[in-house]
């Protein structure tokens, strides 16, 4: 089967094709015939040598990508949810080597869940790691209704489904991100939007007013809003190679603080499932590519700029 490798860590140009075995499932796993792939910033980060790259073994070639959508070929041993033919999607083997840059990929069962009848590979593929993590961050800081969040990052692949799911569940919304992405983000039901590049942005939010935050920036960013954070507040870090200027700060204040890292869950996804398919949670595809390593490369340098809104999405 075709699959993008890297030989080593380094430079986009490390991403290439070859031609590979294709896995075979083990028990309690099913082999996915790979029909959609996003791309996520940890995946150039591990690229680089950074990321998890930290808590993968050194061996290569190594296949990165961690989310999949598509269609049960072969059904392991003691595998009974499944059938051959059956529309899959799912986080696999996070933080460990997935290879979801590949033509087939193995999963075990209790990663996936069934794509609802009327969403499309694509969409599936993009409501997975960034959809997991807003999920799971929420439920880590068991949000209650009418309390105040502050989702920093708004329009990007976290940013854009936390909003939506923190609309969800009836929270006071403010969002940031640049100007450009203030109408998309106050359509998904922000209730207030701050342009980071506006440096007065924030003096309309009342010191101790957040409750929690889901902070996919950190560094300065993350440290020089604490002041908005109540005392007995949250705040989920995602990117946490930069969490420490948050964590310093936090901790003079007493304000409690989530390292998080996304977790597989069958469960989760089966919640986010449901979400797609009563159009609850739609998720945003900013470009599609198809499925090659100057494709990939480019998905790849797109993402390390940071500006991305929603989704890259590779199909298979
Ligand atoms: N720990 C974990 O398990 C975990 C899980 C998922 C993600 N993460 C990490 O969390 C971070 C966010 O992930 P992601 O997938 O959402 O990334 P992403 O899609 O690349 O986020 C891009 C968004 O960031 C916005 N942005 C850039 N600079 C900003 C700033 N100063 N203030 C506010 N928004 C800004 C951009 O908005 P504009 O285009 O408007 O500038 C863009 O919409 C990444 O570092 C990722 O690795 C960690």
């Amino acid at each position: 089967m075709k699959a993008i490798i890297i030989n080593k860590y380094g430079a986009t140009s490390e991403l290439v094709m070859a031609n590979i075995n294709r896995p075979q499932p083990g028990r309690g796993q099913v082999l996915i015939k790979t029909k959609a792939i996003s791309i996520n910033p940890i995946d150039y980060k591990t690229r680089q040598g950074s990321g998890i790259a930290f808590l993968l073994k050194d061996k290569f070639p190594k296949i990165l990508g961690w989310d999949v959508a598509g269609i049960v070929d072969v059904v392991g041993l003691g595998v009974t949810n499944f059938s051959k033919g059956d529309c899959v999607f799912g986080m696999l083997r996070f933080p460990d080597e997935s290879a979801c840059y590949a033509e087939y990929v193995v999963a075990d069962v209790n990663e996936i869940a069934a794509v609802p009848s009327d969403i499309s590979m694509i969409e599936a593929a993009a409501t997975t790691l960034a959809a997991l993590t807003a999920l799971q961050a929420l439920t880590q800081m068991k949000v209650q209704p009418g309390r105040t969040i502050l989702i920093q990052a708004a329009a990007g692949g976290v940013g854009h489904f936390a909003v939506q799911l923190a609309k969800l569940y009836r929270l006071r919304i403010i969002a940031t991100g640049s100007k450009n992405n203030r109408d998309y983000v106050m359509s998904l039901g922000a209730d207030h939007y701050i342009d980071y590049q506006d440096t007065n942005a924030f003096s309309n939010i009342v010191d101790g007013s957040i409750d929690y935050v889901i902070d996919g920036i950190a560094g300065k960013v993350g440290a020089d809003t604490i002041k908005l954070v109540s005392h007995d507040g949250i705040i989920c870090i995602l990117p946490v190679e930069h969490a420490e200027p948050v964590l310093e700060k936090a901790e003079m204040l007493g304000i409690k603080v989530i390292l998080f890292r996304v977790t597989p869950s069958s469960s989760d996804m089966l919640t986010l499932a449901t979400y797609l398919a009563r159009k609850q949670l739609i998720p945003k595809t900013e470009h599609t590519f198809d499925f090659s390593d100057t494709a990939i490369q480019h998905a790849h340098k797109i993402i390390e700029k940071g500006h991305i809104s929603g989704k890259i999405v590779i199909t298979i």
